[in-house]
């Protein structure tokens, strides 16, 4: 951990406050509005935007196949950043809440969504609803093209070699889930190992406990490192004949830090493991590559990504997915049906049972229309700019601890900042800055409670960025939280 922001001994029990009684309207009305987000004219077009540029390098750098930016004349570069530009396509950020201009600060929880999409599902909702694969009508006909479009463009997004490679699931909980029960139950054996990561979303954990428990596999954590990154040379030592399969994400959901998943896959299949990818808070935010990375199963949601929720997927190599068998049972993954058998259909529809989400998969596709227009490199290379902004900005607040390694010119973080403020409880932190500021982040362990314990803490305050957001939105809370402390140091 960065010698900056510590403080001695991290809060295993921080004081709860209660805040119903401390937060009275009058003290509520007498707080100014502090923002002056709505200043930009509203743009009804998807933006385009050229890099904000970056102090630091980028987590990668191989070009978006997808996207095709429109540069904007340097004058209005220089004037507004890509959060100024793309903020009035997302209605939702309009609104005033608890008598302040929204700042919403829950992006890795989910992501909000563009006209452009939600036009997208009015549209699908109003004109052409109905079931895929089956009729021969005009309108399934016209779904079904639009849901296996929507696959080639989540296929061309991630650079998957063939479009068949792209499962759509509900979300990437259940993408790990159709792993774990399809190829795990297959392939893992007693004693076999599986090795995880101890910053693991729960999603990447529990299904595998489930597996182990009816395989007789074994789980293997590796724990973090001082800098609080999880610890690689660990990893490298732990991986041995035995271990089938590596889990890890590719962004950490609280630490913000990045792990190299290329190097991870060489030292995995250099022991004959398969690796499964948690691209979560990766694909959202940069070009993500799965040829390049050369991973074996990879997942995201779409909710996270200017995408609908419903919808999710997983990538999996093509001759991994052809030699699994189903996960559900039901309508559209069978080949032939009889009494005592069936045979299966070839993937993706092999794991597609029954109706999917047909309209959240148009939608998702619509996202990534929407982020490739202003191209992946560009919400990264802002994004960098932000999270240095924020951890920077967070800096500047006595008392606090931020989780996950510091920037450096080789260290990137994502953009968001897990900490803990001593002697006040994050939910506290959460309620009060909702309450008195409007500002939205998150609390609570964030569905990664053995990080938490590895960090010594049951819980923590998240405050997690998009490309919409900007740094006048990081000041905003940067502000909010020095005032919240103070309300509550101030009652101690
Ligand atoms: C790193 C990571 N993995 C997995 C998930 C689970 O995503 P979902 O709930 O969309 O399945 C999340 C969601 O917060 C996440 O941040």
């Amino acid at each position: 951990m960065a010698a900056l922001c510590h403080f001695p001994s991290a809060p295993s029990s921080p004081r709860l406050f209660p805040l119903s009684r401390l937060l009275s309207p009058v003290s509520r009305a007498s707080k100014p509005q502090h923002l002056l987000l709505a200043a930009c004219p509203i743009e009804n077009s998807i933006p385009n935007a050229s890099t904000a540029g970056s102090r630091l390098r980028c987590f990668s750098s191989s070009p978006n196949a997808a996207a095709s930016p429109v540069t904007l004349p340097s004058d209005e570069r220089e004037s507004r950043s890509l959060g100024d530009i793309t903020r009035p396509d997302f209605p939702i950020l309009r609104q005033v809440v608890n008598g302040f201009n929204l700042v919403y600060l829950d992006n890795a929880a989910t992501s909000q969504k563009p006209s452009a999409v939600l036009d997208v599902l009015n549209e699908y909702y109003e004109t052409y609803n109905s079931n895929v694969h089956r009729g021969v009508h005009y309108l399934s006909a016209k779904a079904t093209d639009a849901y296996e479009e929507a696959r080639t463009k989540v296929a061309t997004f991630v650079n998957a070699m063939d479009r068949r490679e792209i499962v759509f699931t509900r979300n990437a909980t259940e993408a790990i889930n159709l792993v774990a029960y399809s190829w795990g139950l297959l392939n893992l054996r007693s004693g076999d190992e599986i090795l995880l990561t101890v910053a693991e979303h729960h999603s990447a954990i529990v299904p595998w406990q489930i597996v182990a428990k009816k395989t007789g596999a074994i789980l293997k954590y590796v724990g973090l490192t001082k800098e609080e990154v999880p610890d690689l040379d660990l990893l490298k030592g732990l991986l041995s004949k035995n271990t089938k399969l590596v889990v890890t994400h590719h962004v950490s959901n609280v630490l913000g830090s990045v792990l190299p998943i290329d190097d991870i896959v060489v030292w995995s299949h250099n022991v004959g493991a398969k690796v499964l990818v948690d691209a979560c808070q990766s694909v959202p935010h940069m070009i993500v590559d799965v040829q390049k990375l050369g991973v074996d199963f990879l997942v995201a949601s779409s909710h996270k990504m200017c995408g609908p929720t419903g919808v999710g997927f997983l990538y999996g190599k093509i001759e991994l997915l052809s030699s699994m068998p189903p996960f559900l049972g039901g309508g559209e993954m069978i080949s032939d049906v009889f009494q005592d058998y069936s045979t299966y259909a070839e993937p993706p529809s092999r794991f597609e049972a029954g109706t999917p989400a047909i309209g959240e998969a148009i939608g998702l596709g619509a996202a990534i229309d929407y982020l490739s227009s202003i191209s992946m490199q560009t919400i990264h290379n802002y994004e960098v700019e932000l999270s240095n902004y924020l951890y920077h900005s967070l800096c500047s607040v006595p008392n606090l601890h931020i989780y996950g390694p510091a920037p450096s010119e080789t260290v990137h973080r994502a953009a968001l900042c897990s900490f803990n403020v001593e002697k006040i409880h994050p939910t506290d932190i959460a309620t009060f800055l909702d309450e008195q500021h409007g500002v939205a982040i998150r609390s609570g362990h964030h569905c990664a409670q053995p990080l938490h314990r590895a960090l010594g803490v049951t819980s923590s305050a998240r405050a997690s960025l998009y490309f919409y957001n900007t740094k006048e939105e990081v000041d905003a809370f940067t502000q909010a939280l020095k005032d919240t402390i103070d309300f509550f140091t101030s009652a101690l």
